[in-house]
């Protein structure tokens, strides 16, 4: 039993338990209460009540006088299971090269792919498990990571169990996606068929039986998968019972986005390359864009047209992306200014777009991402009264505590 008592600022960005925000004057609510208390029991926020209304309370009570608390962050797109580093490609990017150009020589992805290959299971375990800890650190409550580094039965499984381990260890909810659609490996380069009938033959299958994956992802790309070989990949996820999503519109557009809303996928990610016809085609489903600034940023090139979708009436969902290859950026202050200044959305919706948002690209909008009753006493409390500081001081980590289902899991 716990009380958030006297926060300077309580931005719960309430939904009226519609759990998402759709548009400018969704997204611009962050719900704001001040003197007011969170009384949370069993991990459940259970009431939000005017300050010092709770008489003769046995709950143990934090005072967060001159603090903010918002809902724990959700961090909804990372490749953070991954080994070695890719520094002689981004010399290589500011050469001149550019990043579908490495690819297809055979770096990128398949760089990473040797490291994680040749990495030991303990070995992989500690640096993913450290980057965990740093998103905790930053009021991450709900975190995503994906395989696809392994791109072999045995490498896949190897990643994906340790983020099931990771997911049993960690003091935040990890989610775990099976990425063995990221591209086709190079053994089975003149064999793509053969790569796709094992990623849904053999490997789904154990997959499943052994409770290794939450989401079905894929990379549909000129250097990676067509629409139709997409289309394909999902139907069987579907049948295996995984939900959806998809890498899409990042530097073509080939009919990924399409497929993805053929499948109703969770959530289409990247998009950078997305225009005005295809933000149509978003409205009136229930497919949650992901923009992921960080890539523009670490690859040097346009970003994705938030501002438009949101116009639009659309939600939109921020992440990371985090990975050795296309945005190496895991400090969440950093990707917020970028979503600030880079593809100008304001604080409010950048917020909206990491919580409620980020948790509907999860299909967890129903527990995670707001402050209302009824929903997991996950919190994010900020060192400061005045969240626009967040946005006044990019990659500085403002966060000074961390609560996820109740219990205090980082603290300054
Ligand atoms: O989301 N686009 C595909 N996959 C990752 C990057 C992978 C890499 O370069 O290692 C992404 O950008
Ligand atoms: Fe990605």
């Amino acid at each position: 039993m716990l009380i958030l008592s006297n926060a300077s600022a309580l931005l719960t960005f309430d939904t009226q338990g519609k759990n998402l925000k759709a548009g400018k004057s969704e997204m611009n609510d962050i719900g704001l209460l001040t003197d007011h208390d969170v009384i949370c029991e069993k991990g459940k926020i259970i009431d939000i009540i005017p300050h010092g209304s709770l008489s003769n309370n046995e709950y143990r009570e934090i005072d967060l006088s001159g603090k903010t608390v918002m809902p724990g962050l959700v961090e909804c797109h990372t490749h953070s299971a991954f080994a070695g580093k890719r520094t002689d490609e981004m010399i290589q990017r500011l050469q001149g090269v550019n990043y579908e150009e490495i690819a297809r020589r055979g770096g990128g992805i398949a760089n990473t792919l040797k490291s994680v290959r040749s990495s030991s299971t303990d070995e992989l375990r500690t640096l993913t498990e450290r980057r965990v800890k740093s998103f905790v650190s930053q009021g991450i409550t709900s975190l995503e990571i994906k395989s696809g580094y392994g791109l072999s039965e045995s490498d896949e499984l190897k990643l994906l169990k340790i983020i099931k381990e990771i997911k049993h260890t960690s003091s935040i909810d990890i989610f775990s996606t099976f990425l063995g659609a990221h591209i086709v490996p190079p053994e089975f380069k003149n064999n793509r068929d053969k790569y796709i009938e094992i990623v849904t033959g053999e490997l789904l299958s154990r997959i499943i039986d052994e409770n290794l994956a939450d989401y079905f992802d894929c990379f549909c790309e000129k250097t990676a998968f067509s629409a139709e070989e997409t289309d394909f990949l999902f139907e069987k996820a579907v049948k295996a019972g995984l939900k959806l999503k998809l890498h899409t519109e990042q530097f073509n557009r080939i009919g990924g986005l399409e497929t993805a809303l053929k499948h109703k996928a969770l959530s289409v990610d990247h998009l950078e390359v997305l225009k005005e016809d295809g933000i149509q085609k978003l409205a009136g489903t229930s497919t949650i864009p992901v923009v992921l600034p960080g890539v523009s940023y670490f690859l040097q090139y346009g970003y994705a047209p938030a501002r438009r979708i949101i116009d639009f009436d659309l939600p939109v969902a921020i992440a990371t992306d985090y990975n050795p290859g296309s945005s190496h950026i895991s400090n969440i202050s950093f990707i917020m200014s970028l979503a600030l200044f880079e593809m100008r959305l304001t604080p409010a919706e950048i917020l909206s777009a990491y919580t409620i948002n980020a948790a509907a690209a999860l299909d967890i909008n129903y527990k995670k991402g707001s402050i209302e009753i009824g929903k997991d006493a996950d919190f994010a409390v900020l060192d400061t009264p005045d969240y626009l500081d967040v946005f006044y001081n990019p990659g500085n980590n403002l966060n000074f505590m961390t609560i996820s289902k109740g219990e205090i899991v980082f603290s300054r």
